[in-house]
């Protein structure tokens, strides 16, 4: 446990409640518990500790900040149900008091910050799933590892169902992110099968939403802010490799079902509407009402071809199903970082 962490996970902040209520998705009726989110200073972290405050569940929130965002943790402390540990994961960690779930989102996810912080997230991927494995079994405690689409690499199965073991370059530019969430995955199941810790893994599709950094070199930001800003959107190679979105509440809702159903997984979530990146160039041109031109740069190393879940099993076995259409989307996102760039003007 990092120094801080003790007197942090002591000290109950105590104000007006934050806008957790205005959370998107419909409230779950489940029994209040107390949940460890690492990560929970991030994008989808954060998205996943409004919607466990909003249900009345107790959030112990860890993140180092190495990609996450101090306002986040600002905005959540105001709820007396949160509370806030900075420190490492990669370090042990001990929680006082009950725990019933851990959620290990912690990781660099964007290409612009794992190529940065190439170690560190090698580090996070093992170590640092291998300590929240360790709180999760000390605890008895439900636990959910946030994997990634990108286990497929570039895939050779189109859409990806979870029995497809994927295409990845081990020694590319994206692998320290790709082999590090392999490498999570099999030492959950290790830690499910050797050591009796009820386990789930989850596997992201790209995910989008209000609270994305600006400057995080992913697609949905870049596009916005150019397209807001009147400036040529940057397309990577013709655009027409292809993504499947979905929106972050949708998501974090899908990482919530998993961990209340006991299942181990691994279960793909993502958006099943598979668009072109030009096509989603065009969209958010058209939604932001912006003249901006599209350019076409060149196509980064190992960049997946197509990109679609099988979603099948999560649709079956938890009931979940992405319900926040791509245009509505892509609307609260456009307003969401319409209004940044104002308050920042
Ligand atoms: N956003 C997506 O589209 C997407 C897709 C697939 C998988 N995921 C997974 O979901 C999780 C969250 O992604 P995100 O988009 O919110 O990324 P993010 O960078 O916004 O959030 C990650 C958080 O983890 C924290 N962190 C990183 N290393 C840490 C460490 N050693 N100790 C403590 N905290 C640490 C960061 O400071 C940050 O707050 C990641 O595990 C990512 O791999 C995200």
């Amino acid at each position: 446990m990092g120094q801080d962490a003790t007197p942090a996970l002591r000290q109950q902040a105590q104000s007006a409640a934050p806008p957790v209520e205005a959370v998107a998705g419909q409230p779950r009726e489940r029994s209040p518990q107390r949940v460890i989110v690492t990560g929970g200073a991030g994008f989808l972290g954060a998205w996943l500790c409004r919607q466990l405050l909003r249900d009345g569940c107790e959030v112990v929130a860890v993140d180092n900040f190495v990609t996450g965002s101090q306002s986040v943790v600002d905005e959540l402390a105001a709820h007396p149900a949160f509370t806030f540990v900075q420190a490492d994961i990669t370090q042990a960690l001990d929680v006082p008091g009950r725990v019933d779930q851990v959620m290990h989102l912690a990781s660099p996810a964007s290409p612009v910050h794992y190529a940065a912080l190439p170690v560190e997230t090698m580090l996070v991927g093992s170590v640092g799933t291998m300590n929240a494995l360790d709180l999760a079994q000390a605890h008895g405690a439900r636990f959910v590892l946030a994997s990634t689409s990108e286990v497929y690499g570039d895939p050779l199965v189109h859409p990806q169902p979870e029995t497809y073991w994927g295409n990845v370059n081990p020694v590319g530019p994206r692998s320290v992110y790709d082999e590090s969430k392999r490498f999570a995955e099999a030492l959950t199941m290790a830690y499910r099968t050797s050591r009796g810790v009820d386990t789930g893994i989850a596997r992201i599709f790209n995910t989008y939403g209000p609270g994305m950094r600006a400057d995080d070199g992913r697609m949905i930001p870049a596009f916005m802010t150019q397209a807001l800003k009147g400036e040529p959107i940057t397309v990577t190679g013709d655009g027409s490799q292809t993504r499947s979105l979905c929106f972050v509440s949708d998501t974090t809702e899908g990482l919530r079902a998993l961990a209340a159903s006991g299942h181990p997984g691994p279960v793909n979530l993502g958006g099943t509407q598979e668009v072109t990146v030009l096509e989603l160039a065009r969209t958010v041109c058209r939604l932001a009402g912006s003249t901006s031109s599209i350019t076409f740069v060149d196509l980064p190393e190992d960049d997946p071809r197509v990109r679609r879940p099988d979603t099948s099993r999560a649709e079956e076995l938890l009931g979940w199903r992405p319900r926040v259409g791509v245009e509505e989307g892509l609307r609260r996102t456009l307003d969401w970082f319409e209004d940044q760039l104002r308050s920042a003007a």
